[in-house]
């Protein structure tokens, strides 16, 4: 699912544990949030809340943690994501919001932005969330004049990692971030993101702290890179 070539066809050793690698964290994600049957319209917390017992076994929520206790901090908003996949993320922080705030989370795979709405939809979020689909690199300099965006208060960065940086750049030359503006990017050790961490921890205009977490689903080393920006 990330689509990284050093990770593909890595297969797990967890006892018990048959699926690859690389599909495993966003697919058992998705597998918390179905089946469709057992969540209730308009209730969120069915769509993030896991049915089996014994799911919290290998910290399974550990990043879901980090990201929930930074948006609670930065109160978004306008939030930003960037690969929506399926929806789990946007679910997650879209229950979050502040009154008044809204998530925009672009995604360019049509056929995982239908499922995206769905699912929006069955957790009662369609008022908070707007999914717009396409490249990133086309929608970010038009969020301004199109979608009216005039700065975002926090971007939640998850899709593929060869884009945080150049993502990153086009927010702030389209005037995007504002002084206080978080940048949060998932899994930049694992598969990783080298580039942008380079970038964003030299760069004078963000200030950086690095939350380690262990991947979901397997004994193995992530992490999550918070990046305020300075103005
Ligand atoms: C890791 S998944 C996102 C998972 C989601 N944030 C969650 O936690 O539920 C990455 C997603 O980003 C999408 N994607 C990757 N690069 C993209 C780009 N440049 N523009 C738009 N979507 C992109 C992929 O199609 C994929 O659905």
């Amino acid at each position: 699912m990330w689509g990284n070539p050093r990770t593909e066809n890595v297969t797990t050793d967890v006892p018990g544990n048959t699926c690859r690698a690389p599909s495993t964290p966003k697919f058992m994600r998705i597998s918390r949030i179905l089946p469709l049957s057992q969540m209730r319209e308009g209730r969120p917390g069915a769509a993030t809340r896991p049915q089996e017992p014994g799911y919290d076994q290998w910290s399974l929520e550990h990043h879901g943690l980090i990201v929930d206790k930074v948006v609670e901090e930065v109160k978004p908003k306008v939030l930003l994501e960037l690969g929506t996949y399926c929806g789990y993320s946007a679910v997650r922080m879209g229950r979050l919001l502040p009154p008044g705030g809204h998530l925009f989370t672009i995604e360019f795979n049509e056929s995982f932005a239908a499922i995206a709405q769905q699912i929006i939809q069955l957790a009662g979020l369609q008022e908070k969330i707007s999914i717009l689909k396409g490249p990133t690199e086309e929608i970010i300099p038009q969020l301004k004049k199109k979608y009216e965006i005039n700065t975002v208060d926090m971007v939640f960065l998850d899709h593929w990692k060869d884009r945080y940086l150049p993502d990153t750049r086009l927010l702030e030359e389209s005037g995007l971030l504002r002084k206080g503006s978080v940048l949060l990017a998932d899994n930049v050790i694992l598969p990783g993101a080298p580039e942008f961490l380079q970038y964003i921890r030299n760069h004078k205009g963000f200030e950086c702290t690095h939350y380690p977490s262990m991947l979901e689903y397997l004994p193995m080393k992530d992490g999550l890179e918070k990046a305020v920006f300075l103005g």
